[in-house]
């Protein structure tokens, strides 16, 4: 399985990379407003073009996904060509992230601009990372358009379980595969589920050209349960990352075994 971060801050990015376990990037305009913040409460005065051109480079040929801002079929189409003409040079490692639906009104109109424009950027050989992806036959409308990646939403789907199921829960909180019991959106119960039936669909339809990369996610359990569902690629926030090194017991252990060390193995060393 491919780690990528889903961060657009460069120190979190290089630390990850000096871990040797970082395939690629991912980043949306509120990572980058994240990102920004900072640049600029350091004081810095580096621009966001060279910023994300240092991104390129640290990741260093690994896929860095860049999204496009706008909602219309023809902007989208522009900024996507932009992005990848503008940036891709710099290390040859470009992804545009494309919308599956960029429609914002929600009042039950749909609009196929976000497949429209994944097609034409795939029929010219750019890379597309398809996001916002909340059902699995979104994930097969993408693929089909030529999408190299989809993105489902796996942390956001289970918010809604959150929601759904009332309580106090907070982003750490964890969501079985199988889903909280009394919950059921257009047949995905939790964020993992989501994830597995999009594997499985590209899967069984022979798409494989579309990797999945299941995507907001929020915690090693989740992770671990999209590598066992068989999605591809897992983005995650550096935080998360982290964490799937840790074990209480890990600790123990490393305790226990250098207080046994005897002087005739430390010698061995010497
Ligand atoms: O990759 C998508 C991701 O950045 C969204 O994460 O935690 O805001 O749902 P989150």
């Amino acid at each position: 399985m491919e780690f990528f971060l889903d961060t657009a801050d460069l120190d979190e990015i290089r630390e990850a990379y000096s871990w040797g376990i970082a395939d690629g990037v991912t980043t949306n305009p509120s990572l980058i407003k994240k990102a920004c913040d900072k640049l600029k409460a350091s004081g810095s005065d580096m621009s966001l073009a060279s910023y994300i051109e240092e991104i390129l480079k640290v990741a260093d040929g690994d896929p860095v996904s860049l999204e496009v801002i706008a909602s219309t079929e023809d902007a989208m189409l522009a900024q996507g060509l932009f992005l990848y003409e503008r940036f891709n040079p710099i290390a040859e490692n470009v992804v545009v992230k494309i919308p599956v639906n960029p429609d914002m009104i929600g009042d039950g109109e749909v609009a196929f601009d976000g497949l429209k424009v994944i097609k034409k950027l795939a029929d010219q050989g750019i890379p597309v990372n398809t996001t916002l992806i909340f059902s699995p036959e979104q994930a097969l409308l993408a693929a089909k358009a030529g999408a190299a990646y989809v993105s489902p939403f796996a942390g956001r789907i289970d918010d809604e379980l959150r929601r759904a199921i009332g309580g106090d829960f907070d982003k750490t909180a964890y969501f079985p595969e199988e889903g909280e019991e009394g919950y059921d959106d257009h047949g995905v119960v939790s964020g993992v589920d989501l994830v597995s039936q999009c594997v499985d669909i590209i899967a069984i339809h022979d798409l494989n050209h579309c990797k999945v990369l299941a995507a907001s996610l929020r915690n090693p359990q989740q992770v671990r349960e999209c590598a066992l569902a068989g999605s591809q690629v897992a983005t995650m926030p550096f935080g998360v990352l982290r964490d799937m090194v840790g074990h209480k017991k890990t600790i123990e252990g490393m305790k226990a075994f250098t207080a046994d060390v005897v002087p005739e193995y430390s010698k061995l060393f010497e």
